[in-house]
């Protein structure tokens, strides 16, 4: 899958090759700061020099630190304001562009920042030549991710050099990273700030340091701090809105990198939440993702209470707002009472996304998912139960470690058996740092690669059959705008999350209107849009 598919905007399905057939990279010469003089070093400031550029230090990533899991508190902070005094007004007449990689939870992150920045008097542009200050909101997730930024940290190169007041920055998960962070400080020097997913909130700060001082600025806590309220939110449109529910994840499978770049699991005050999505409804948007790495962990780190998902859920099933989802779900923690709430209905949309990553027990058990093949089908038959007109969908991983034809071949029967509406496929792609990067491989990426492109046939086709069961149906459909490959044709999602595309006036973007469907395709809908209501799905 690509990232416009992962944020749930294009057509349904999958799609990803890696690049991890190349060898191995070294990345022991990142760390080698032999020719790095320390200028000076304070309490909470080293400066240093490498190559003629002088770097400040104010916190570097440490992954052991931020493996750790500490039992201290986690507060809930609510600044008046984030911007310092002196850098009010200082975006005034100026543009910022942030460009995001990755998951929902970096496009949220993107809001946050493009808030700061607005509140600083900043104008957001599209254009790299109008922009002072460039973000790369960065994703670590695989490598393929990972080698596109550096791919555009070289382009920025060329502009930096033309106008050297621009100020370009990298954050988001990569910045976690120890290696990436030293790869940066020793090759890319006309980064001039770098900043971590846990201190967004410090980036007026960090911006003012990089403006006034001459200095590379780095600054990125390993270990997650509090959680920060009132953050002001320049939000991307005004239907859909994200909500994060909770941060980080405590789940450590062997092969993510997330534990360690977004730390431990901190839940949000439910009263926080449901203020937000009041305020949301309020300003009329109609529809909100609830948001968090493994959502169904929500509340168990809530001091002195027992409140999970399903009691924020039905909380806010009672919210005038017209649909509301969630992910990412993990089926460990997806507890029966979530089930009975999702079954009311109502604005609680008929979408599970469930991702089950391998078809074979033992694998699963590599990878430290924590159920069982069984156990996956059980849930989902119970889910299915409960909520009999839910899309189903998931995330899948191939060739992990030795994974033999075997196994592989019973995660093409699990998709066979549960029918999944689609899919976001990926080829295991090793991070360094996680269990599994250690693990020996012996699987040869061609094998790799012909394996996802046989689950990917397989999933295509069951879309496909799946789709074909809307022909000729009424649907619900929130218009989100026009369509990316046509711009007189209008596109927007059923409540199971489909695509549909249809023609109708301009004004019903942002409305939920209902579309009869004359032709389903694999990856969307066609449809035409009818006056009565009377719908099927
Ligand atoms: N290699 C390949 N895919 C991965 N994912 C997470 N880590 C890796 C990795 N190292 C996939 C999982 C997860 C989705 C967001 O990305 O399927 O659910
Ligand atoms: Fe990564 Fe999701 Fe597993 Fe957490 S639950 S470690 S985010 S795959």
């Amino acid at each position: 899958m690509n990232e416009d598919q992962r944020l749930g905007r294009l057509g349904n399905t999958q799609e990803s090759t890696d690049s991890t057939d190349k060898p191995k990279k070294d990345y022991s010469k990142y760390f080698d700061f032999t020719n790095a003089k320390v200028i000076s070093e304070e309490e909470n400031k080293k400066i240093i020099r490498i190559a003629g550029r002088e770097i400040s230090i104010y916190d570097q990533p440490d992954y052991k630190q931020g493996k750790r899991r500490g039992k201290e508190d986690v507060q809930v902070l609510r600044p008046d304001s984030l911007i310092p005094e002196e850098m009010k007004g200082i975006g005034n007449g100026k543009k910022y562009l942030i460009r995001t990689y990755g998951c929902q939870m970096n496009t949220h992150d993107s809001e946050n920042m493009a808030g700061l920045l607005a509140e600083m008097g900043f104008e957001p542009t599209e254009e790299t030549t109008e922009a002072d200050v460039i973000l790369l909101n960065t994703c670590a997730i695989r490598e393929n991710a990972e080698n596109k930024v550096f791919g555009e940290i070289g382009h920025l190169k060329t502009l930096k050099v033309e106008r050297p007041e621009l100020i370009v920055g990298v954050c988001g998960c990569m910045s976690q990273e120890e290696n990436v962070v030293n790869r940066i400080m020793q090759k890319h020097q006309h980064i001039d700030l770098i900043f971590g997913t846990h201190n967004i909130h410090r980036l007026p700060e960090l911006l003012k340091n990089a403006l006034y001082g001459k200095e590379m600025v780095v600054e990125v806590w390993s270990k997650e701090g509090d959680i920060v309220e009132n953050m002001p939110r320049a939000r991307q449109g005004k239907t859909l809105a994200w909500v994060n529910i909770m941060y980080g994840c405590d789940k450590f499978c062997t092969y993510c990198i997330v534990p360690y770049t977004r730390g431990k699991e901190r839940s949000r005050l439910p009263e926080d939440i449901i203020a937000e999505v009041r305020d949301l409804a309020r300003k009329g948007y109609k529809e909100i993702t609830l948001l968090g790495q493994n959502v169904n962990a929500y509340g168990k780190d809530l001091e002195g209470v027992k409140y999970g998902l399903g009691d924020l859920m039905d909380e806010i099933h009672k919210i005038d707002i017209p649909r509301v989802r969630f992910t990412t779900s993990h089926p460990r923690d997806f507890d029966d009472h979530l089930i009975q709430v999702l079954s009311k209905g109502g604005n609680l949309v008929e979408h599970i996304h469930l991702p089950v990553q391998h078809g074979n027990s033992e694998i699963l058990k590599l990878m430290a998912r924590k159920y069982t093949r069984e156990q996956y089908v059980e849930l989902a038959h119970k889910i299915k139960m409960a909520i009999p007109n839910a899309s189903f969908t998931t995330d899948i991983i191939v060739g992990f470690p030795n994974e033999t034809e075997e196994q592989f071949e019973e995660t093409l029967s699990l998709i066979r058996e549960i029918e999944f509406d689609s899919a976001f496929t990926y080829i295991y792609s090793p991070r360094e740092g996680t269990p599994a990067a250690k693990m020996k491989d012996n699987v040869p990426m061609e094998v790799k690669r012909e394996r996802l492109g046989r689950l990917n046939t397989l999933v295509n086709e069951i879309s496909a059959k799946k789709n074909l069961e809307y022909q000729d149906q009424i649907v619900e459909v929130l218009v989100e705008g026009e369509s990316k490959k046509n711009p007189d044709v209008l596109a927007g999602r059923t409540r199971t999350n489909r695509l549909v595309n249809f023609r109708a006036p301009k004004s019903v973007i942002g409305e939920i209107v209902y579309i009869k469907v004359t032709e389903a395709k694999t990856w969307s809908l066609n449809g035409e849009m009818v006056e009565t209501a009377e719908v099927n799905r």
